[in-house]
């Protein structure tokens, strides 16, 4: 029998370790902080843990996390592969994920990328030194390919040019089931705004049961990449701002601009709409103020709710279990949070109603 992993592995964004740290202090404090890194860091797991590989930690700034199994070093990329199969030798796992820690904070050049190792090279060494003719399929390491849930995945971080973490998860949720935590998404070209990305990976993180046709508002929406994520999907979006919306996003039928700012805008424009994005730069808690406003009318019902919280100090990042027990307390009993990979110093706060239902006041409109 495989022994029980003494150590947790952690990737995050690059200035999020102590947040991450923090978490884990909170909800874990039986974790004891190791080995780390800029954007990877490791947890010594106490003796007689019962956790199992597809855990819920419970952590909005883990990109991703797993067992660890120790490190890999070499000076050569097979060295460092030989010794990743020695090192998951005797467990059963069907899929592989490598990826580097984040080189650099979110909008710094990829320079030193290449100074962490190269992803692609590590790939291939370590499917050259296979060990095991059933994990050889052409789709065993694809990162374009998701691991479906509940299979366990072999993961491989390279963490330094000589120095690969190994460990493994469960894939359970869909940040698992991509090396990273890191989905495969590029911006279109017609895109106004890189709000797309945040906004697509909010949609595909959170699987919000949205039907083709929903109404969507969006309180700040210019220039309107975001609303053009939406749009694609083929909702119906209300976009709030007193800022100036790009001209492809307002030529197209399912957009309406209110161009105030959501203080000024009348409560009953959002009785048709079910789904509340908000992506404002200004503090957590006027986000919060702004979107209770609306939420909690009697006359509005919104089912669902994507907002971007702005941590413009990382000590925010402690106050966070508040906020999200503050959207709670508004009727919103499925509420999850996570710093998105496009996210920047800031967080994704996903909350649902389940079952939605209408306030008993308020009069019926379609959504
Ligand atoms: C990060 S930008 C939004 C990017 C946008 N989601 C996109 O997809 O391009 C933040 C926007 O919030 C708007 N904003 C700030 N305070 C606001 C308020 N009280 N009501 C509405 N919009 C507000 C700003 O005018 C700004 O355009």
């Amino acid at each position: 029998m495989s022994e029980r992993p003494r150590f947790l592995f952690v990737t995050c964004q690059i200035g999020a370790e102590r947040a991450v740290k923090g978490e884990l202090a909170r909800e874990w404090p039986e974790f004891r902080p190791a080995f780390s890194r800029p954007g990877f860091l490791t947890f010594k797991l106490p003796e007689n843990h019962h956790l199992y590989g597809d855990f819920d930690l419970r952590s909005v700034f883990a990109r991703s996390y797993g067992f660890s199994l120790g490190t890999a070093q070499g000076d050569t990329v097979d060295t460092l592969a030989r010794n990743a199969w020695e090192m998951v030798a005797g467990r059963s796992l069907q899929r592989i994920h490598v990826w580097q820690r984040d080189p650099g904070a979110p909008g710094e050049s990829d320079d030193t990328a290449s100074l962490i190792g190269n992803v692609e090279e590590a790939r291939a060494a370590i499917r050259r030194h296979c060990p095991r003719a059933d994990m050889l399929d052409a789709d065993v390491d694809d990162p374009r390919q998701p691991v479906p849930c509940g299979e366990f995945v072999m993961d491989c971080i390279l963490v330094d040019p000589e120095r690969w973490c190994v460990g493994f998860h469960r894939a359970k949720a869909v940040p698992s089931q991509w090396p990273g935590g890191i989905m495969p998404l590029e911006l279109p070209p017609q895109s106004v705004s890189r709000a797309w990305l945040k906004m697509e990976e909010a949609l595909r993180w959170s699987e919000f049961p949205i039907a083709k046709g929903a109404r969507w508002a969006e309180i700040g929406s210019a220039p309107g990449g975001s609303s053009q994520a939406l749009l694609q999907r083929g909702m119906e979006v209300v976009g709030i701002d007193p800022a100036e919306m790009d001209a492809a996003v307002l030529a197209h039928p399912q957009f309406t601009h209110i161009r105030r700012r959501a203080i000024a805008v009348r409560r009953r424009q959002f009785r048709k709409i079910r789904w509340l994005a908000a992506d404002m730069i200004v503090a957590p808690g006027c986000t919060l103020d702004a979107v209770e406003e609306i939420v909690t009318h009697r006359e509005v019902n919104i089912r669902g709710l994507l907002l971007t919280l702005k941590l413009s100090d990382w000590k925010l990042a402690d106050e966070l279990p508040q906020y999200i027990a503050r959207v709670r307390g508004w009727g919103y009993n499925v509420v999850s949070g996570r710093q998105l990979v496009h996210n920047r110093q800031e967080v994704c706060v996903a909350a649902q109603q389940q079952p939605f239902r209408r306030k008993p006041t308020s009069r019926r409109a379609g959504g």
